[in-house]
């Protein structure tokens, strides 16, 4: 299996963990976007009814839009059920980084605000630490160049994340992205503390202690993994 059939693997099988009746949130990314296609394909099957999506992304948005997925914005519901996601990295803690496709502030305000967090990957993204991912961070412009010196201060190797043509890469909100090529993260509770408290990063992308299962693509099948 290539790369993308195990993520289509883990994509089609997070599908059953969604219930009739329930108000679910939609990550973003490659893989997120067949779990997308498939919870279209079985609501116009009638295989599953009632459901109500949080998107984390314009592109999960229009994704979910075109299929027919009634959805919601966050400040219109009360509670979300189960958010289902992708990741860039992922420890043998169940620890996290997010943020590769820039959208982590929006992924974890939905996270944070579900009942339950399923986090579907390839195997690829399993890793005994994390830091080989660059961690994003995401920093409002205003000031930037003094944040970013407080992150080079912190030897936290950071560098503006930028598009094709060099512009810099920005974000929903219109924010930067700042990656940090940390290379190991020893003390990932530390680390995101420290990185909470930065007046100008609006949100990182360590998502620690959020996810309660993990949906891993292997070559013999998906594994699941309650964390
Ligand atoms: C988006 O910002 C990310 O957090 C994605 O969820 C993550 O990058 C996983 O994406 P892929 O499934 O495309 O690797």
């Amino acid at each position: 299996m290539n790369q993308d059939e195990l993520k289509k693997a883990v994509g089609v099988k997070s599908v059953d963990y969604f219930k009739s009746n329930s108000i679910v949130g939609l990550g973003t990314g490659s893989t997120v976007y067949f779990m997308i296609e498939e919870l279209g394909r079985r609501l116009k099957a009638g295989e599953i009814k009632n459901i109500t999506a949080v998107t984390t992304s314009s592109r999960s948005e229009k994704q979910a839009k075109e299929l027919g997925i009634p959805t919601k914005d966050l400040n219109e519901v009360d509670h979300i059920d189960l958010t289902i996601d992708g990741a860039d990295q992922i420890d043998k803690n169940g620890q996290g980084i997010k943020g590769g496709g820039g959208a982590h502030l929006l992924e974890k305000m939905v996270a944070i605000n579900s009942n339950r967090n399923i986090w579907i990957v390839d195997q690829s993204k399993m890793a005994d630490t994390l830091g080989s991912f660059p961690l994003p961070t995401e920093v409002i412009p205003f000031g930037c160049e003094k944040t970013f010196k407080d992150l080079e201060k912190e030897g936290l190797n950071p560098v503006y994340r930028l598009n094709e043509d060099g512009s810099r890469f920005l974000t929903h909100n219109k924010n930067y992205i700042i990656d940090l090529k940390i290379g190991t993260i020893n003390h990932p509770h530390l680390l995101a503390d420290w990185l909470d408290h930065q007046v100008g990063i609006v949100a990182h992308g360590l998502f620690l202690d959020i996810v309660n299962t993990i949906i891993v693509g292997y070559e013999d099948g998906p594994k699941v993994i309650d964390n």
